[in-house]
């Protein structure tokens, strides 16, 4: 049971909604219900708006966060191509990043303020992305299972209702699937060649597998958020469903590779077509995504140190001083 036995209460939406104008918001579900965009400056609810930019301002951070444990193997690739193409794909997460800020700014949330609540805990980023990446295994197994994961989410999400986070989404969707058949070709690499090279991926498989399943959020019946989010189409699967769904494309994968996943009760139920797995541990998840994870700390002082670095740069853009630039003659 998620946090042994807890199990969170949706909000009391009649309560958050009761301010809100009755007509506007019967209008505006009408438009969810005809399958309408919603864009920045249409009508919407204080609660939609709060809504999508805790979600997307996530999102964002998951990208900028996520690539650092794969950041740190590209100067240890094992050859150039490795290495061409994990650079590009570290630099189509931070891009991913770039799109998805613009995408939460639309909604009146300022970047800086974004990367603060980041730098100060204040916000959440993906649970995954705190655990090591100990080899190189690890790395492709990231870019391979994470990745899947990411685009079974989002590809679902980019037909949601809000239109720059949908258009962002599709963007990101098309450069995941490059990621996922790298990922995909350097783990068959590994799980077809020495008995290192497949020892090596084996174990990295095994320690990234909980936290995999910690990936699509708590169990359907313990989620805080998915009532309101999929009532107003920006969430358009449940985390139960994508999990599902995530397990249906990639176990059978994996399977066929010969290697196996730390999980004995792991089987798919023939008369209900669902998966059938050990309760992941919602404590753990609970302890890291609430910042006590094995390296949530230094994840954060690498962005801290990025932010602060970075200033100097950001006031001479953005904030020119009258000392500075000298009037053109
Ligand atoms: N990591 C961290 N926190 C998580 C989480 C996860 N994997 N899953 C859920 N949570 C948090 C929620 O934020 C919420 O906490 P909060 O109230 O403090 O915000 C709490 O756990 C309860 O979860 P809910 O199910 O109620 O939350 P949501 O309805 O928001 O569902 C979600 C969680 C499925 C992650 C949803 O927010 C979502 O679809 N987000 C957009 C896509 C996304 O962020 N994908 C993952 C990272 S992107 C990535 O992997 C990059 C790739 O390129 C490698």
């Amino acid at each position: 049971m998620y946090g042994g036995g807890q199990i969170f209460e949706a909000p009391d939406y009649k309560e958050l909604l009761k301010n809100e104008d009755p007509e506007q918001l019967a209008e505006f579900e009408a438009r969810i219900d005809r399958g309408e965009k919603i864009e920045p400056h249409d009508w919407m609810p204080a609660l939609y708006r709060k809504q999508l930019i805790r979600m997307i301002e996530q999102h964002a951070h998951s990208e900028i966060i996520g690539a650092l444990p794969e950041g740190t193997w590209i100067t240890r690739a094992p050859g150039f191509k490795r290495k061409l193409a994990l650079m590009a794909k570290v630099q189509d997460e931070v891009g991913h990043a770039q799109l998805l800020y613009a995408a939460a700014e639309t909604l009146g949330k300022s970047r800086e303020q974004m990367l603060d609540d980041l730098i100060t805990g204040k916000s959440k980023y993906s649970n995954i992305f705190n655990y090591p990446a100990f080899t190189w295994a690890d790395s492709t197994v990231i870019s391979w299972l994470v990745d899947a994961g990411a685009i079974v989410n989002q590809l679902a999400n980019s037909k949601g209702s809000y239109g720059p986070y949908c258009r962002a989404l599709e963007r990101i969707c098309a450069e995941e699937s490059f990621h996922l058949k790298y990922g995909h070709h350097a783990v068959i690499h590994l799980a077809t060649g020495s008995p290192i090279q497949r020892k090596m991926v084996q174990e990295a498989l095994h320690r990234w597998w909980p936290p995999l399943m910690h990936f699509f959020g708590p169990p359907d019946k313990a989620s805080v958020h998915s009532e309101i989010l999929m009532r107003w189409k920006v969430k358009m699967a449940s985390n139960d469903e994508c999990r599902q769904q995530f397990l249906d494309m990639y176990v059978p994968k994996i399977w066929e590779l010969g290697l196996t996943l730390p999980d004995p009760n792991l089987k798919k139920n023939q008369e209900t077509g669902q998966w059938e797995y050990t309760e992941p541990d919602w404590e753990e998840f609970k302890r890291v995504i609430n910042g006590d994870g094995p390296l949530n700390k230094e994840r954060l002082a690498v962005r801290s140190t990025a932010e602060s670095r970075g200033r100097w740069v950001r006031e001479a853009l953005l904030r020119p001083k009258a000392e500075y630039v000298t009037p053109l003659a």
